[in-house]
């Protein structure tokens, strides 16, 4: 029997780096099923809805899916879910009531210099826990009047200690010697604050692990200047999404840049960092690999460590011998080109 896996298509470059992905993903051999899932457009046109609760309930059955980057309207993405048990969830953007809806609290983004391509990033190595159920995404906006509007940045107690504990065990769990906390604690003193004292006390408990704190702006700054500074980094949502675009931009591409939602009981949404990139669309020239990355990414969560590794080397050596370049990194290579030089140093 094979392995079912949920895929989201997406809009954009979506369509055309799933395949790509699914392609990279097939050549590992394990009898996977693809099943596609209704979201955005395609939940509007079956059911009515951009994130149907049949889509919802087939996400959390498979416990396991792909996810492509999907368009949201600026000025009008907010989504309204209503559920069987009468409850009703209100998210700013389709893609944050995917992650809520399946309860998935932290996207790990990975991101890594290349040799011969990232410049004086090349050794950047930097991976960014954002969390992903509060902070100014958390939907709790309206406005007052004509002229102003308020948004709430919500942080919790439960969600931070969460968000900080994943970040230690992942650490510990992939070898690395420091975890980070970004926050912006000296202006926003309770919420940041919260986020920062509740790092702290999960940092006493992990002693083993190297722990210290930056300010957002230093953040950025010092992720410019000497990015050796950083291991793994923790951060509220809207930081989180914010410095890793940044990291992206710095090795690169965002077309780079990997990503994984993690949630309850095994349950994962693997996702690139990047958007759906309309510019580029349907020209067959979007780079994959931030989403090949992403399927590595599932690959180990999967327990196929040997899988991943070799997904992942085969990209390195694609990427460092500049075999296949999508334009974004100078080259000329398609879409598929991408992948099939990825797939061709695929041995285990
Ligand atoms: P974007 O990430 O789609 O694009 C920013 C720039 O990076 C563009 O120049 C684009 O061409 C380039 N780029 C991104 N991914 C690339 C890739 N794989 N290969 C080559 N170049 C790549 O950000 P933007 O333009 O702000 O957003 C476009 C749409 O995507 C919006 O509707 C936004 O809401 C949505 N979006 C969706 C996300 C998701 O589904 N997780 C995340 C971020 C944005």
């Amino acid at each position: 029997m094979g392995i079912s896996v949920g895929v989201i298509r997406g809009n954009g470059i979506g369509p055309e780096i799933t395949e790509a992905t699914l392609r990279v993903l097939e050549a590992t051999g394990i009898p996977f099923e693809w099943v596609p899932v209704a979201v955005g457009d395609e939940g509007m046109k079956r059911y009515g809805h951009p994130l149907p609760q049949e889509s919802v309930r087939l996400l959390k059955d498979l416990k396991i899916a792909i996810k492509a980057p999907l368009l949201v309207d600026k000025f009008k993405g907010r989504v309204t879910c209503e559920h069987e048990d009468g409850g009703v969830g209100i998210y700013p953007s389709l893609n944050n009531a995917i992650r809520r809806e399946l309860e998935l609290f932290v996207d790990p983004r990975p991101i890594r210099g290349v040799k011969g391509i990232s410049g004086r990033y090349e050794t950047l190595d930097v991976h960014i826990m954002r969390e992903i159920t509060e902070d100014v995404y958390s939907g709790i906006e309206h406005r007052i009047g004509d002229d102003a509007a308020e948004c709430v940045k919500l942080t919790t107690r439960r969600a931070a200690i969460r968000v900080a504990e994943y970040s230690f065990d992942y650490a510990r769990r992939n070898k690395r010697r420091k975890v980070s906390c970004v926050h912006k604690a000296n202006a926003v003193s309770m919420a940041d604050g919260l986020f920062l004292s509740c790092f702290r006390e999960v940092a006493e408990r992990n002693r083993d692990i190297e722990s210290d704190d930056y300010m957002v702006d230093a953040t950025a700054y010092y992720l410019a200047k000497c990015p050796e500074k950083f291991d793994v980094i923790v951060a509220s949502n809207q930081y989180g999404d914010i410095l890793s675009d940044l990291a992206a931009g710095l090795v690169g591409s965002l077309g780079l840049a990997p990503g994984a939602n993690v949630g309850p009981d095994g349950r994962i949404v693997v996702e690139a960092s990047h958007g759906a990139a309309p510019d580029i669309a349907g020209q067959g020239i979007a780079n994959p690999i931030a989403l090949i990355l992403s399927g590595a990414l599932l690959l180990r969560h999967m327990g196929e460590q040997k899988w991943a590794e070799c997904v992942e080397n085969a990209v390195w050596k694609v990427l460092e011998e500049k075999e296949a370049l999508t334009p974004d990194l100078g080259g000329t290579a398609k879409t598929m080109d991408v992948a099939n030089a990825v797939i061709s140093h695929m041995t285990i």
